[in-house]
């Protein structure tokens, strides 16, 4: 027998007495509505000063240039010396790939990964058609003609002095290996220092933070490792405060360090080192958000989970608060922005100072949960993307007067000579929609694609920065 449901929905709607009109209609006649209403406001606005539209094209055009897709087809050149038919037979040679060649201190690729002196970008001497090109991977020169030493670095913009500056590690001296199956080093230098208004032209600023030469007991002596330096300021107590990672040549000390300085060009008082959280820390890096809160985020639990917390009020530690992030990911040289409320950060893998793949996260809140959205690296081909163009992440800061766009900063390694590493600049936008399916939202995306462009030469829009924030 059919029960009637007194509670069931009517599926028609009664418009006037005696008239009744079907759903579909009433849906179709709303969605004709918001067409029109969609095509009154551009009308409107044409009829108007255009200036939404105008916006919206010239907006369209700034990023043209920077969000093309630039393919790069390296060929593999044939192995080198001529070998008997028997002995190919008996042991067919192995073929080699782009990540072999980069790897291979003597390939005839080495040029493509690490050109020469001769093609260095010069601000004082390239003025004119090549005034203002990045071409990641070439060696960069600072005002005084001298390749820019600042590894692992991170970027300030400080208000006061409307000056960028770059910190990074200063690794000008010979690479060694302290053990036998260590990672490749250079005795602690110090920090190095960079001032620009243009992002482009840098003036050496000098070490702000110095190695100690003779008391080995020192967190900074020539014999440790100081990696990763960052600064941010700090408004309640008007200083600069550097983190950085604090290790010992077998990476088991595994500290982060707090310095402090009244200037952003130092020189800065080393403060001490601990294990924050009482958790080993490695990689790491910090960053201010809106609301001046400061955080420290760093691989750690032998790099296969990220921790972040607040710091103190004045920067100079981190508090009680931590939280476990990207657990057993195993993912390392963070590096966090935010973009219209949301929270991104982009990663590497760990594979000492061999490039792989990056990964972009995404969080509502800072301290999580963060989603891991996939590899934003775009063009180059394949291998380029795989491994972040042959580079690890070190840091991304807005490009003000660009809206959704950043500078994504990375190293490219040289293990063999680390004072020879080379520095990959690019365009990273955020917008579009992620193409991945997410872990925590049923596979719907809840955030914008992270995007980082390949591009052998480019250069920022023309007047970027006229409206500076
Ligand atoms: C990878 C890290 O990201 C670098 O900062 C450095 O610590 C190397 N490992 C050392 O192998």
């Amino acid at each position: 027998m059919r029960m009637r449901n007194k509670y069931r929905k009517p599926t028609t709607l009664r418009c006037n007495a005696g008239n009744r009109c079907s759903f579909p209609v009433v849906v179709w006649s709303l969605v004709g509505c918001l067409v029109m209403l969609h095509l009154y406001t551009l009308v409107h606005h044409k009829d108007g000063d255009g200036g939404e539209i105008q916006m919206r094209a010239g907006h369209h055009l700034l990023f043209r240039e920077l969000k093309e897709v630039e393919e790069e087809n390296i060929q593999i050149p044939p192995p080198k010396g001529k070998r008997s038919p028997r002995a190919a037979k008996r042991r067919p040679r192995r073929t080699t790939t782009l990540i072999d060649e980069f790897l291979d201190e003597s390939s005839q690729l080495r040029q493509v990964f690490f050109p020469d002196r001769k093609t260095a970008i010069d601000p004082l001497k390239d003025a004119g058609n090549e005034s203002f090109y990045y071409y990641p991977g070439r060696i960069w020169l600072d005002t005084d003609g001298n390749p820019i030493q600042a590894h692992g670095g991170g970027i300030l913009y400080d208000q006061r002095s409307r000056t960028y500056y770059w910190y990074g590690e200063y690794k000008d001296g010979p690479t060694y290996h302290a053990h036998k199956k260590g990672a490749a080093r250079v005795d602690t230098i110090g920090v190095g220092c960079y001032s620009s208004k243009d992002l482009w032209t840098w003036k050496n600023e000098g070490i702000v933070l110095a190695a100690e030469e003779t008391d080995e007991t020192h967190d900074l002596h020539k014999s440790n490792v100081l990696e990763r330096p960052k600064v941010i300021y700090n408004d309640k107590t008007g200083k600069y405060v550097m983190w950085m990672h604090i290790d010992d040549s077998n990476y088991t000390k595994a500290s982060v360090g707090v310095a402090v300085s009244d200037s952003p060009t130092g020189p800065f008082d080393y403060l001490y080192s601990k294990q924050p959280h009482g958790f080993e820390s490695r990689d790491m890096t910090i960053f201010k958000d809106d609301d001046g809160v400061g955080y420290l985020i760093y691989s750690s639990e032998d790099n296969s989970e990220l921790h972040i917390g607040p710091l103190t009020q004045d920067y100079l530690d981190v508090t009680r608060v931590m939280r476990r992030i990207l657990v057993g990911q195993h993912r390392e040289a963070p590096a966090l922005f935010k973009h219209q409320g949301t929270y991104y950060m982009i990663t590497s893998g760990c594979t000492g100072w061999a490039p792989n793949e990056a990964l972009a996260h995404a969080a509502e809140s800072i301290m999580g949960p963060w989603e891991t959205m996939g590899n934003p690296c775009i063009g180059g081909n394949k291998v380029f993307r795989q491994t972040t163009f042959f580079a690890q992440s070190t840091f991304v800061f807005p490009l003000p007067g660009l809206p959704f766009s950043f500078m994504f900063m990375a190293d490219r390694w040289n293990p063999a000579d680390l004072r020879d590493s080379r520095y990959v600049w690019l365009p990273l936008m955020v917008g579009g929609a992620v193409d991945q399916p997410l872990d925590y939202n049923f596979g719907f995306p809840l955030w914008s694609r992270v995007s980082i462009y390949w591009h052998k030469r480019w250069r920022l829009p023309y007047r970027w920065n006229a409206k500076k924030r």
